[in-house]
């Protein structure tokens, strides 16, 4: 598989602070990679630097092959969407009015119905509550609508940043497998950041994970899962 999304020696500071050191991996193309780590490893930051909301030190970002600038909506014009962080949405704005939102820069009237209707598919609750105001829904919801909202645009590349944050497990598991649904079913490319390691490297083809900045370990899902580092460090055993 040709790689979607690559990260070269990324590096980038906040103040005399460096966030990240060298970070290199790559997302292969209508596959999820997993970016795992704890609390302040720099996985929002990778994020950020992609959608050029922090400028890079040094390092290259490229999307289809092609080098993403670093400022804001250059991502966006290549392809990529983000589901924030804290999700971000119109809290006095209906569900659909957010969705629609996320589809500003498709132009084709019948192409943001069609993409509606998918997002609706996929997130039957939304559907139900498409009239309530988003800042109304519970967490679980509020995260549906994020990633809807970036589903909108159509993207090539997803970018998730903690979908399960906050959120009951009965729940995670459902938006999980909602997860691989969309990138089975659109054949997506996904890059989805977590601090549930567990729940994100069971639907990664390839995990990263993330310490103090660095790339510590790259595998499979599965492998990482299987890993004694791994299971001692993230997951509890
Ligand atoms: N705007 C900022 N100014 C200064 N330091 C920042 C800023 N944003 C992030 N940092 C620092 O950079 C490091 C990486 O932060 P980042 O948000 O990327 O971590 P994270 O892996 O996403 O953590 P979490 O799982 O808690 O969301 C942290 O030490 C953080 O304090
Ligand atoms: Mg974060």
């Amino acid at each position: 598989m040709p790689s979607d999304l690559s990260i070269r020696e990324l590096t980038v500071n906040y103040g005399p602070v460096r966030a990240l050191h060298g970070v290199s991996f790559d997302v292969p193309e209508g596959q999820i990679a997993a970016l795992v780590g704890s609390n302040g490893a720099g996985k929002s930051t990778v994020l950020k630097a992609i959608c050029g909301l922090v400028e890079p030190v040094e390092g290259t970002i490229t999307v289809g092959g092609e080098a993403v600038a670093p400022k804001p909506g250059a991502a966006l014009r290549l392809g990529v969407a983000l589901s924030p962080e804290g999700r971000r949405l119109f809290g006095r704005l209906t569900v659909e009015e957010n969705l629609m939102m996320g589809a500003y820069t498709v132009s084709d009237r019948r192409a943001r119905r069609e993409m509606l209707e998918r997002v609706y598919g996929y997130f039957p609750r939304l559907q139900e509550r498409k009239r309530q105001a988003a800042g109304s829904l519970s967490g679980g919801e509020q995260q549906m609508c994020a990633i809807g909202r970036a589903l909108m645009a159509q993207p090539r590349v997803l970018l998730l940043d903690e979908p399960s944050l906050g959120i009951a497990p009965i729940i995670v598991a459902e938006l999980g497998r909602i997860i691989e649904q969309i990138s089975r079913g659109l054949g997506m490319t996904v890059l989805l950041v977590e601090q549930n390691a567990q729940m994100a490297l069971s639907l990664a083809a390839t995990g990263i994970v993330l310490e103090t900045g660095s790339v510590k370990l790259t595998g499979t899902g599965h492998e990482l899962l299987a890993s004694p580092e791994i299971r001692a460090a993230y997951l509890g055993h």
